[in-house]
């Protein structure tokens, strides 16, 4: 039989601990890493797959005894990867039964987030299919698993650890804050290392999960030390000296004496080749989607251009139909479409001529406007060109041939937000105005400080005549 060897009188048999929650308590420096690790050395000793989220880069030490792949963003990592690498990494660790080391010690919280979330979702679907033993193991589990709030990476690690069973999967959850990790999961925890807790809120946490009178519980954990805790599984609630881990202790509190770094062991060539591989052809796939992104984003801007003259265009044919006249119409439309065109050519010539940086300004602009919902810029164009005047909501709607009930569930929330446009109450009514001039105005100034008024209404015009 297979058993993980705890400490000098505690042994846990592998397939008690197979698709178990596990949480590992305890104020700072009380031993909790420590513990997560013994319990690591043991499953590693038999192969296991499992993934360590490792939040301060304390876990690589584990290398210098066992294979595992170290990814994130770190000085220690064996291939340094990013958010939308998350889900193939999660899929090779549980196919190819790869211990990971997620290091996400050099990410900022919202890449941490989303990494995470990519990757347990990954490990949740995929268990679901391969149901094979496998560990996850989280540090720092008041920050993703937080009382009270709910997320969706919490939904899906919670999913984990209470419904991971099944799968095969296993949780084990540490954190420094018991009172700050979601109460419903923390409580239907099967094994328990609780060690050192000062905060009363904390101890009170122990009090309700520990089947002792609550006095017992406050002298119990008063008297225990370092590395030692109140372990806790089925039948058992006994104190328990965890024994020190055998592999490196990167996050070692460092006393007199030299700490020599270990000799690490690689994990197979040919699966970092791999990854490394993914990495970069990943890459090159981005790279080539945003050349074509913006390539079709100017063909469009091109096409729209075209719409636009084939419009005034028409309009003027209409006016010229309507007009009586007394020699050769299409004189007149000749002279008015040259007319036109002259017009067109000279303000694009005019736009053409500002400086590189204000010119892409604008085009970024155009793109960031173009990005709002038809109905938001239906409402900006109308607004734009009839500056400063007010209008009601069923004005806008009349005019644009929009009903009530559209333009009530399209609310121009984000072009108040922006500054597009404002709004104000008058009279237990909403009137809406165009800020257009403004905003341009604003945005130029504050890049361009030395702007002309003249470069600005070009510029304004431009940026009118590219709204689509
Ligand atoms: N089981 C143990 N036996 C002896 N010393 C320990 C034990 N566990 C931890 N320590 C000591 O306490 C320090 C802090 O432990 P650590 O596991 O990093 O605490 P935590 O993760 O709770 O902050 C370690 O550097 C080590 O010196
Ligand atoms: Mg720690």
């Amino acid at each position: 039989m297979s058993f993980l060897e705890i400490s000098d009188d505690l042994q846990l048999k592998l397939e008690d601990v197979i698709g178990r929650f596990i949480a590992i308590l305890g104020i700072r420096g009380s031993g909790k890493t420590n513990t997560a690790a013994v319990l690591l050395e043991e499953l590693l000793k038999f192969n296991f797959p499992l993934t360590i989220v490792d939040i301060d880069g304390e876990y690589w030490g584990l290398k210098e005894k066992y294979e595992i792949l170290v990814v994130g963003k770190s000085e220690n990592v064996d291939v340094e990867i990013d958010v939308e690498h998350a889900e193939q990494i999660a899929e090779v660790s549980l196919s190819k039964n790869v211990p990971v080391i997620l290091d996400v010690s050099g990410f900022l919280y919202e890449d941490t987030y989303k990494l995470l979330l990519n990757y347990f979702k990954r490990i949740w679907d995929l268990a679901g299919k391969y149901r094979k033993p496998y560990e996850i193991i989280l540090e720092e589990a008041h920050e993703f698993i937080p009382q009270g709030i709910r997320t969706d990476l919490k939904e899906v690690l919670v999913k984990i650890a209470l419904r991971g069973r099944k799968r095969g999967l296993g949780a084990i959850v540490v954190s420094q804050r018991s009172a700050k990790v979601e109460k419903d999961a923390l409580t239907q925890a099967e094994i328990l290392f609780l060690h050192k807790v000062v905060h009363p809120s904390d101890l009170k946490v122990y009090k309700e999960i520990l089947p002792l009178p609550p006095k017992d519980v406050g002298n119990l954990v008063s008297s225990i030390e370092v590395g030692e805790c109140i372990f806790y599984y089925g039948e058992i609630c006994r104190p328990v000296h965890i024994r020190l881990r055998r592999t490196f202790h990167a996050g070692y509190t460092p006393t007199l004496g030299e700490v020599k770094s270990p000799t690490l062991k690689t994990i197979s060539e040919e699966i970092i080749k791999s990854i490394k591989e993914l990495t970069a052809s990943k890459k090159k796939k981005m790279d080539k989607i945003e050349r074509l992104e913006r390539e079709i984003d100017n063909l469009k801007a091109e096409l729209r251009e075209k719409e636009r003259i084939i419009q005034r265009l028409n309009e003027e044919l209409e006016i010229l139909r309507k007009i009586k006249v007394e020699f050769e119409p299409s004189a007149i439309f000749d002279l008015i479409n040259g007319n036109i065109k002259e017009i067109n050519k000279e303000q694009k010539d005019e736009f053409e001529n500002l400086p590189k940086e204000v010119k892409e300004h604008a085009k970024r602009l155009v793109n960031r406007l173009n990005k709002l919902s038809n109905p938001e810029k239906e409402i900006l164009r109308f607004l734009m060109v009839r500056e400063p005047e007010e209008y009601t909501y069923n004005q806008i709607a009349e005019w644009i041939g929009y009903s009530l009930s559209t333009i009530y569930s399209n609310t121009p929330k984000k072009l108040i937000r922006l500054g597009l446009i404002t709004r104000r109450r008058k009279r237990g009514r909403y009137y809406f105005r165009s800020n257009f001039n403004n905003f341009i105005e604003r945005e130029f100034q504050i890049y361009f400080p030395k702007i002309d008024f003249e470069d600005l209404k070009i510029i304004k015009e431009h940026i009118k005549s590219k709204i689509i």
